[in-house]
């Protein structure tokens, strides 16, 4: 005999299993309420087809520490896409790239707030910048840079 109550509910369970490596691509923000261009990197993101939930709170700093980024990194927001930590305004290609790549890496992020990254965007400033990759042990590289001649 045929189950349908057993089919419908391996027939939830693929599309559970489905819909869920679907919004594994989703980001969440940490921001502080009153930072602008917290707001301005966030619709750089979205601006690439990406979802965003931005959760605001005042100081990331335990948040940094829990995600085991090397203090010298710190900027303005954190985010967490795919299990990795996105921290400052770092330029959607490296977010995607970072997504496409399977490696070791904890997180990449653009420390401090270079005027010429995305969502700081300072007209006319060429300030050279670059993305950080950390891992686990807080290791260091250079993932990819930006306005070096
Ligand atoms: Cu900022
Ligand atoms: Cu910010």
């Amino acid at each position: 005999m045929f189950n349908f109550n057993f089919n419908f509910k391996l027939l939830f369970t693929f599309l559970f299993f489905f819909s869920g490596t679907v919004l594994a691509t989703e980001m969440t923000v940490y921001k502080s309420p009153y930072c602008g261009c917290c707001s301005a990197w966030v619709k750089h993101i979205q601006a690439a087809g990406i979802s965003v939930k931005v959760i605001e709170q005042d100081n990331n700093d335990q948040l940094r520490k829990n995600l085991s980024m090397p203090t010298q990194l710190a900027s303005c927001h954190t985010a967490i896409i795919d299990g990795y930590v996105i921290e400052g305004h770092v330029p959607v290609a490296d977010i995607k790239r970072l997504l496409s790549e399977k490696n070791d890496i904890q997180g990449i992020a653009v420390p401090g707030m270079p005027a010429s990254s995305p969502g700081m965007d300072v007209e006319g400033n060429n300030d050279p910048y670059q993305v950080i990759a950390f891992d686990k042990t807080q290791k260091l590289r250079v993932y990819n840079q930006y306005n070096i001649q």
